[in-house]
């Protein structure tokens, strides 16, 4: 059965915050994501009379493992912080989420593909976070995965760091080797070598040696490896609660606020409603 949940994000009534910009302020046509011609163009530093703050978004990697709900999750609550975001899709993720979700994601047709995927819970279907017209995606900027002269590609780009949401073990091994095969890659790269926060939320099992090498090699550079992998003790009674846990772990690495899941507070039992007696 679909689950209605509150999401402050949806709400149209929500303030529409400036979209995203280009720090030199120029504009590179050919993009579709790139059509912000007759938008402000702020300084980068966010400096001069009443200027708001430079957007500095969290880019969010979405690889082709399995669980592109733990990505859902973690966009929707980045967005409900008030943070901006980079997306970026890369090409076997497409296939992952049209297996979980039935979306076809299309570079040209971004806005919609993603408000549909963001409205839809754990188990694929519409409406449990509301209505899709209603996800409001001001924060949001998308980058096509083949662009390798995207803002996330330089580390001059303002970004406050990278999240993987699900990792896929090739990204794993792409990334802990600076492959830059693609611009999630190559993104994660720079973000290591700028010494920005990398989050990588590796989704397999088992895991080979091979794997688990590549993992040391990017806890060992800078990163946080987070397994896929949702725990029990924060009382979930849906699938959406464990992938919200998972998300939720994720958010507190990046140090980002949310209400995603009921902490551990000491009591065994606690999320029973009651102690162990
Ligand atoms: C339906 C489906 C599910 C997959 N699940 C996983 C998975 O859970 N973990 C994984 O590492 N790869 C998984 N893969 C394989 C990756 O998609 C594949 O290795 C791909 O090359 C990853 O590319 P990327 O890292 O550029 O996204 C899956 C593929 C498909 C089609």
């Amino acid at each position: 059965m679909a689950r209605t949940t509150a999401c402050p994000f949806l709400s149209p009534q929500r303030p529409v915050r400036a979209p995203g910009f280009r720090p030199d302020g120029t504009d590179r046509l050919g993009h579709v994501e790139r059509q912000h011609r007759d938008e402000e163009v702020r300084p980068p530093d966010g400096t001069g009379s009443g200027a708001p703050p430079a957007r500095r978004p969290w880019v969010v990697g979405v690889s082709g493992a399995s669980g592109t709900p733990y990505a859902a999750a973690v966009l929707r609550a980045l967005l409900a912080a008030g943070e901006s975001v980079d997306l970026v899709v890369s090409r076997a993720a497409r296939l992952t989420l049209l297996d979980e979700t039935g979306i076809s994601f299309r570079d040209a047709h971004w806005r919609d593909d993603l408000r549909d995927w963001l409205a839809r819970g754990a188990d694929g279907k519409p409406g449990t976070f509301g209505s899709s017209a209603g996800v409001v995606l001001d924060g949001v900027r998308h980058w096509a995965a083949g662009d390798l002269a995207a803002g996330p590609s330089s580390g001059s780009y303002p970004a406050k760091g990278m999240l993987i949401v699900p990792a896929s073990t090739a990204s794993v091994a792409g990334v802990s080797l600076g492959l830059s095969k693609d611009l999630l890659q190559r993104a994660a790269s720079v973000t290591l070598k700028e010494g920005r926060p990398l989050v990588v939320a590796v989704r397999e099992t088992p895991l080979s040696g091979q794997t688990l090498k590549a993992l040391v090699a990017l806890d060992e550079a800078g990163a946080v490896v987070l397994p896929a992998s949702p725990a029990f003790y924060s009382g979930a009674t849906h699938i959406q609660d464990l992938v919200d846990f998972v998300a939720g772990r994720i958010l507190d690495a990046a140090g980002v606020p949310h209400t995603l899941y009921r902490r551990w507070e000491g009591e065994l039992g606690g999320s029973r409603g009651g102690g162990t007696t």
